[in-house]
């Protein structure tokens, strides 16, 4: 070990962060005799301050080999020196992770020679640890690694909070898009029973044909088996779309989206509610709108949410009407204006905040806009949010124009989803 040491350190010039012998005489007050008692002192010196250590130190060989660890190493992989000593540091990663971190580490060089990992680890028990690893390289005058040196720290307690915040958001997502769900049902089922009508009259007439006419006119038929099934295939799409929808993938790819398209098919989900509550619509949509790039059925999501929040306040309401509109200019532009109660100068601040609602009926969870603000990150697009000169409200929503006209890359980032718990 010793021996090792001594070589690794030879041919290095400028002093660097190290954990060894050379560092430890440096600090030292008294200047060490270079006897092998004195030596030997000075080792056990530096080997009771570094296993006094809750971080985990370890030392490497440029081909993967430990040759030095820390009491705070040996307890968090339960093994002991001897053990972990001559091991390859690769076996105690995931191996999942081993070639994203192995290529981490061995790509420092001398002008970056410092890397931060954050490995898991499963002990035999089966429970998941999590670790985050500072690694230097040392190099030689030449350029050449000569070890790798690494101080970690248990950051399981962190990680694991990390990932309950991560699942609460997860799940109230998934509730809220269960709400949004049950107030669209009625606009679902009434797509649905559409299709079904139709094949049930094409498949009644199919059997009069069969059974009644002499002789049967099989092209007749024929035709209407095929009508009955591109019906089924208008079902199918219908379901996708609402298991898309239900569907709480962070990484679906962005494609760019016709934003004319994604407002006829949120209308479509609410119609039946629009009808129910007596509302006049009226509809301006640009044609030739510059295309917004995102995940579809995100901006769907976004353009139903600020439509159900139009229906909501028009409830009950006389003459109650909504405009939508779009546009292009530098963008697309959406807007949704209602003749209903408007914004209260004193919630306008608080209507995009998560959980912030005026509804005490129990069903309102008040994410509708929050998850809004989230959609429209994921685009860099944003939304404003007045009175309407004449009553009722109005919610602007501009969508950046694509960086990219071929629909690829573009100004899209895919992490949001996070209700702008975090991200305003
Ligand atoms: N068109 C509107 N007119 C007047 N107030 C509105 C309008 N849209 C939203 N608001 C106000 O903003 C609040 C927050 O809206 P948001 O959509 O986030 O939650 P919610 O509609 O109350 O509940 P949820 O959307 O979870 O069912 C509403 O409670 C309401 O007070
Ligand atoms: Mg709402």
């Amino acid at each position: 070990m010793r021996k090792q040491r001594k070589r690794l350190t030879q041919g290095r010039r400028r002093p660097t962060r190290t954990f060894g012998l050379s560092r430890l005489r440096g600090r030292g007050t008294e200047q060490p005799s270079s006897s092998p008692a004195a030596h030997k002192l000075l080792e056990r010196r530096y080997r009771a301050i570094i296993d006094d250590q809750v971080d985990l130190i370890r030392r490497f060989r440029p081909d993967g080999t430990l040759t030095f660890v820390n009491a705070a190493f040996c307890s968090f992989y339960q093994l002991r020196e001897e053990e972990a000593l001559g091991r390859n540091f690769a076996e105690l990663l995931s191996h999942d992770e081993v070639e994203q971190i192995s290529e981490a580490i061995f790509s420092l060089t001398p002008d970056n020679p410092t890397v931060t990992t954050a490995p898991r680890y499963v002990r035999h028990d089966g429970h998941t640890y999590w670790l985050e690893y500072v690694t230097h390289a040392i190099f030689n005058a030449q350029g050449d690694v000569i070890e790798y040196q690494s101080i970690g720290r248990d950051i399981t307690a962190q990680k694991k909070a990390e990932l309950e915040v991560e699942e609460t958001r997860a799940a109230v997502n998934r509730a809220q898009r269960m709400a949004t769900l049950a107030v669209i049902g009625g606009g679902i089922a009434h797509e649905i029973s559409q299709p079904l009508s139709s094949i049930r009259i094409l498949a009644g007439s199919g059997l009069y044909m069969l059974d009644k006419m002499n002789p049967v006119p099989l092209e007749r038929i024929q035709k209407n088996l095929q009508d009955i099934s591109s019906q089924v295939d208008r079902i199918d799409q219908i379901i996708t779309h609402l298991r898309e929808f239900l569907r709480t993938n962070q990484t679906s790819p962005a494609h760019p989206c016709d934003l004319n398209d994604c407002v006829e098919s949120s209308l479509r989900m609410v119609q039946e509610r629009i009808q129910a509550e007596e509302i006049h619509m009226t509809k301006e949509l640009e044609a030739g709108l510059p295309a917004v790039y995102g995940v579809r059925i995100r901006f769907e999501e976004l353009i139903l949410n600020l439509l159900l929040n139009a229906v909501q306040e028009l409830k009950g309401r006389k003459g109650a009407k909504i405009r939508l509109r779009t546009w292009a200019d530098r963008g697309a532009h959406f807007e949704i204006r209602d003749n209903g109660p408007g914004l209260a100068p004193e919630i306008q601040n608080s209507i995009f905040e998560p959980f912030f609602t005026t509804h005490e009926d129990g069903n309102a969870m008040g994410l509708g806009l929050s998850i809004v603000k989230a959609v429209l990150s994921t685009c860099h697009g944003h939304i404003e949010a007045r009175n309407a000169s004449g009553g009722g409200a109005v919610f602007h929503v501009v969508f950046p124009e694509s960086l990219d006209k071929s629909g690829k890359g573009g100004m899209w980032d895919p992490v949001p989803q996070n209700l702008g718990f975090s991200k305003k």
